[in-house]
């Protein structure tokens, strides 16, 4: 088959990790008989110097066309201190409300091979985990209403969260699904002690529990669940969230695999094309060194097969070289901790490429 992927490299370590993938997906190729296309679009900070835009028209039309988008990283002190509407993140947005793209998968494994990086104590590391974080990605107070206003005390400024029923209804079914596909445990992570959002939040999703009852289905209010994500996390399987609170819990889950450099994510939405790209972010202090670790982006090309284009096998070995690379005892410089000798960007993907 023939595949066209739209790539947005970005900025900072961005353009590294995000040719690894490619060589990746170059080999998977070859060995399977695909074709994968690759057409470049910019986005964030280099489409600003670029076009005066973060995120150009041109580049998402070249998504909306494409089978799916590859992303690395946006983002960069260099444009820091432009107004929010002009920030590289804000390509980040407009893209994902661009593809409609509701849903953020994020899984997060211990590896057995990097328990030694985890910041966990030996004995809860031992027990080891494997969860996934279905994080409601177009809605919330990213989207909501925003400004500068005279308040009680001179100036403020606000941000609002609104969720609607539908938008929690889309998003309860993913993650219901996902359950289902999974250990069919779901736990749903709100505040709703506080927040009227939460509460519709819950609400729904005890409405859509008892569709799938086949599902041990909780909820869990959000600061519990980030101490519950340290002292316990082999009681998640599949997590339900709003976006903010999914974008913050899954930096916790990410750190507690051992590297934020490990974990990919997929935004998907109502059709095929999906956006795939690493959780963490453009780590301008590495940027260029070539010792960027490259595996949460081409993880993120394997779930890309899997799930834009039902590539299950080849998904399966993207994921298994990685894990013999790690077991081999390759590591770049973020799984290390400062110990032992680290592989460059570029010399881990080649490792990969040969247990391809
Ligand atoms: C993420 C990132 C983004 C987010 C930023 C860069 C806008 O932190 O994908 O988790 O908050 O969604
Ligand atoms: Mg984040």
């Amino acid at each position: 088959m023939n595949y066209n992927i739209a790539l947005l490299k970005g900025d900072g370590i961005g353009p590294e990790i995000v040719d690894s993938a490619v060589e990746v997906l170059k080999k998977i190729g070859e060995k399977f008989g695909h074709t994968f296309n690759f057409t470049p679009y910019l986005i964030g900070g280099c489409a600003i110097d670029a076009t005066g835009e973060p995120l150009p028209e041109e580049t998402v039309k070249g998504c909306l066309a494409s089978d799916s988008v590859l992303l690395g990283a946006v983002g960069g002190p260099k444009w820091d201190t432009l107004p929010g509407n002009k920030r590289p993140e804000k390509a980040l947005l407009g893209i994902r409300a661009a593809l409609e793209l509701f849903t953020n998968l994020r899984p997060a494994k211990l590896y057995p091979a990097l328990k030694d990086a985890s910041p966990l104590r030996a004995d809860i590391v031992e027990r080891g985990f494997d969860l996934v974080i279905v994080r409601e990605l177009t809605g919330g107070i990213y989207f909501g209403e925003r400004g500068k206003r005279e308040g009680k005390y001179g100036e403020e400024a606000y941000d609002t969260e609104a969720y609607s029923r539908m938008e929690i209804e889309r998003i309860g079914k993913v993650a219901f699904e996902t359950a289902m596909k999974r250990n069919k445990k779901l736990i749903s992570i709100d505040k709703a002690n506080v927040l009227e959002t939460s509460r519709l939040w819950r609400e729904v999703m005890h409405k859509m529990s008892e569709e799938y009852p086949e599902v041990e289905y909780s909820d869990m209010l959000v600061d519990n669940a980030a101490m519950q994500l340290v002292r316990n996390p082999q009681q998640f399987d599949v997590v339900v969230t709003s976006n903010m609170f999914g974008d913050i819990l899954s930096d916790e889950a990410s750190q507690i695999t051992g590297s934020i450099g490990m974990l990919a994510s997929a935004s998907l939405g109502y059709n095929k094309c999906g956006m795939y790209e690493p959780i963490h972010g453009s780590a301008p202090d590495i940027a260029g060194q070539n010792k960027a670790n490259p595996i949460a982006t081409i993880l993120s090309a394997a779930m890309m097969l899997r799930y834009s284009f039902d590539l299950g096998a080849e998904a399966d070995c993207i994921e298994k070289a990685v894990d013999k690379v790690l077991e081999a005892g390759y590591r770049t410089a973020d799984l290390l901790g400062g110990e032992g000798t680290a592989l460059s960007c570029t010399e881990i993907t080649e490792k990969i490429l040969e247990m391809i």
